[in-house]
């Protein structure tokens, strides 16, 4: 006799930390080529799935998410993962999944792609497939080019559309300070504002890099565990033209840097910033400055794991 499913399966899946992002040329199925290292960070999209006739979910806000607008429908990479999951098993069962969400709506931390990752998982635990971990990675990449990250956790590289991945060593723990922002951004519009930005500016900063590569240095601080040096090889192609996009995140970064931070990015496309701490007292001292100022501030560390049953 097989065993009885799980009444319930219950999943969290990271946000991400791009520390290092080079993009180079658009290609011709719209994704830019990129190599890029990415840290996931202890902030957690939850997940639970309980069986149903259809595919259904439900979204709510865990801490200072705003959560207005993100559909509930097929649009939602969630739904659109559990619906890819079924077809690829052949499975003719449905799921309701409850996302409570707390990585930033449209901030660069790859909310959305945690939310797909953690239902490959739950779905797949609850419907007691089994998929070997490559076979679900595969799925992962059709979802998005985040999504395989959020499933594998860590540190790691990416290349291609930032779906072909490879672990990278890294000692310790990084600690961050993130700031959100109320509004989101596209993460297309961005990408968009950096090829037009490069045809502006084409005699001063010449053309997109033909291989992106990740910088030797980015390795070599996270394999020893170096804040300092991490903080001085950060470095995000993408924070260029969002700052272009929305001029007033510029003076947060300023503030973040002279309120004891070793040094802030732009978190992927933006507009989430993050600053990285020279150890945990010293994030928890800037989270406290900067509510003290009257900014949202979240204390993360990383890296930790990919989507997990929990
Ligand atoms: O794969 P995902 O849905 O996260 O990508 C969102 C959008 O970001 C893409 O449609 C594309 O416009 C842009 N993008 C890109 N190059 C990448 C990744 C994303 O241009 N490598």
């Amino acid at each position: 006799m097989s065993p009885l499913p799980p009444a319930s399966v219950r999943v969290r899946a990271p946000g991400k930390i791009n520390v290092f992002l080079e993009v180079g040329d658009v290609q011709d199925d719209g994704y830019h080529e990129l190599a890029t290292a990415f840290q996931a960070v202890s902030l957690y999209e939850e997940i639970v799935a309980t069986p149903a006739d259809d595919i259904t979910m439900q979204v709510s806000a865990r801490g200072p998410v705003d959560i207005d607008g993100v559909p509930t429908d097929d649009r939602n990479l969630a739904v659109r993962a559990a619906r890819l999951l079924a077809q690829t098993a052949g499975v003719d069962r449905g799921v309701h999944l409850a996302v409570r969400k707390a990585v930033p709506v449209a901030g660069g931390m790859g909310g959305g792609s945690a939310d797909a990752a953690a239902a490959l998982v739950a779905c797949d635990a609850l419907w007691g497939l089994g998929m070997p971990t490559g076979e679900l990675a595969r799925l992962a990449a059709r979802l998005g080019a985040d999504v395989p990250f959020a499933l594998l956790g860590g540190t790691a590289v990416g290349t291609g559309r930032g779906d072909e991945l490879s672990p990278a060593l890294a000692r310790g723990r990084f600690d961050w300070v993130l700031v959100p922002n109320e509004r989101g951004m596209s993460t297309p519009v961005v990408y968009g504002e950096l090829d037009a930005h490069r045809e502006r500016h084409a005699v001063d900063i010449g053309p997109a890099p033909r291989d992106p590569a990740v910088d030797p240095d980015v390795l070599h601080a996270l394999r020893q565990g170096d804040a300092r040096m991490l903080a001085a090889t950060l470095r995000n192609d993408l924070q260029a033209p969002a700052l272009h996009l929305r001029p007033e995140l510029a003076r947060v970064l300023e503030r973040g840097e002279s309120s004891g931070a070793l040094a802030g990015i732009v978190s992927g496309s933006g507009p989430t910033l993050a600053f990285l701490a020279a150890d945990e007292s010293a994030a928890l001292d800037l989270q406290i400055t900067l509510s003290a100022a009257g900014l949202v501030a979240l204390h993360v560390h990383g890296p930790v794991s990919g989507a997990r049953v929990v």
